[in-house]
């Protein structure tokens, strides 16, 4: 039921409408204001970062111990400090404005969830008594509640990531395009695949399109992620199924799926997680089963200047509090410790890296 001063403002593509075309001016504003920092003003900046680390002797294998040394540098530098300062003030505001413009529409949106929970086609699975692990309950992204407080996060996610991509995902685009080139098991079979960490599903709706006789999961360990994938899968009259499940602890049967993906979830993972959902994963795929990573380049880091900055920044400043642990724990040896042959795809992407790992057809 909507208030009399609240209009449905239909949608931006598969994502609702902000409440007033105020807060979507604002947040387009914001979407041009990240495009120009992130794309437009990045080269400069790394180029003064760069050249104060060099003057201060700060060049080689600075990290992670001398961190602290580069930030106290680089932020010497004006400008580098005041495009740090932007970007964060970016992100807080358009987290802020999503969740007030939204929240008007609360219960709307909640009876949107309920209904669609028993709806098809596809399926959502939860428990209202799932116990988060502490890692899982921090407001990622400056998020506020994160993925997992708020009943309405998915929501805020998918508004939330239309302004982070600065339009260049809208209708999904960046995830059917890495789901295009998502490698698969060397014998071509994709009967059942599996998307960890699934968020609201955009990945693996694009693992139905591309294979649409497969049986295909998103798996989440956020209730309300799942629950809005499973709602906006539905929309597009996608018959994909949506499960609450930590990526560690696979509710799944053994030697099960072809194809297990896993896009943008790991620098989110604490390492002993990131270990555990590696088992788990092999766990889970049939022999000759693949799985597919993909994200940051783990040897973002090892190069201690700009990128590796940028990452620890991310993680101080950004709400990332694990990302520095997923680029610094080796993620190439790990996978083959758990037994995968492992393969790689687009090195060159400065955004994300894919690590391929296929399942023996016999363990050796
Ligand atoms: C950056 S989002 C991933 C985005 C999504 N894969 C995509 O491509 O749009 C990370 C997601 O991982 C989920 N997540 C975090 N820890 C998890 C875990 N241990 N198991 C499963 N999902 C997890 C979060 O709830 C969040 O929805």
């Amino acid at each position: 039921m909507l208030r009399n001063d609240v209009i449905d403002r239909g949608t931006r593509g598969q994502t609702p409408a902000l409440n007033t075309r105020a807060d979507e001016a604002f947040l387009d504003y914001i979407s041009d204001m990240r495009n120009t920092l992130m794309h437009g003003t990045h080269k400069r900046v790394e180029e003064q970062s760069a050249a104060a680390l060099e003057k201060a002797g700060l060049t080689e294998n600075l990290w992670p111990d001398r961190v602290y040394d580069m930030r106290t540098t680089m932020t010497d530098v004006p400008e580098v400090a005041s495009w740090l300062r932007a970007k964060r003030s970016l992100q807080e505001a358009y987290w802020q404005t999503i969740v007030d413009s939204y929240s008007s529409r609360q219960d709307e949106f909640l009876h949107m969830l309920e209904v669609s929970d028993s709806e098809g086609p596809g399926s959502v699975h939860w428990d209202p008594d799932f116990k988060y692990p502490d890692y899982a309950t921090v407001d990622i992204h400056i998020q506020p509640g994160g993925y997992v407080a708020d009943p309405l996060c998915g929501l805020h996610y998918d508004y939330g990531t239309k302004v982070f991509f600065g339009g260049m995902n809208d209708g999904d685009a960046l995830h059917a395009k890495m789901c295009g080139k998502t490698a698969i098991p060397k014998d071509g079979q994709v009967n059942r695949a599996m998307d960890i960490g699934c968020a609201i599903g955009q990945f693996s709706c694009a693992l139905k399109r591309r294979f649409p006789d497969a049986e295909v999961w998103g798996m989440d360990i956020g209730a309300p992620m799942v629950r809005y994938a499973h709602s906006r899968a539905a929309k597009q009259g996608l018959d994909v199924n949506f499960a609450q499940m930590a990526s560690e602890k696979l509710n799944s049967p053994d030697n099960h799926f072809d194809l297990v993906t896993a896009h943008l979830l790991f620098h989110e993972l604490p390492e002993p997680i990131i270990k555990q959902t590696i088992a788990e994963v092999y766990r889970v795929l049939r022999p000759g089963g693949t799985f597919v990573l993909w994200d940051f380049p783990s040897d973002a880091a090892a190069d201690g200047r700009f990128s590796g900055f940028m990452r620890y920044m991310d993680a101080a400043d950004n709400g990332e509090p694990y990302s520095c642990e997923f680029v610094s724990c080796d993620v190439e040896t790990l996978i083959p410790q758990a037994g995968f042959i492992l393969r790689y795809d687009d090195l060159d992407d400065i955004a994300r890296h894919g690590r391929i790992g296929d399942k023996p057809e016999q363990r050796t």
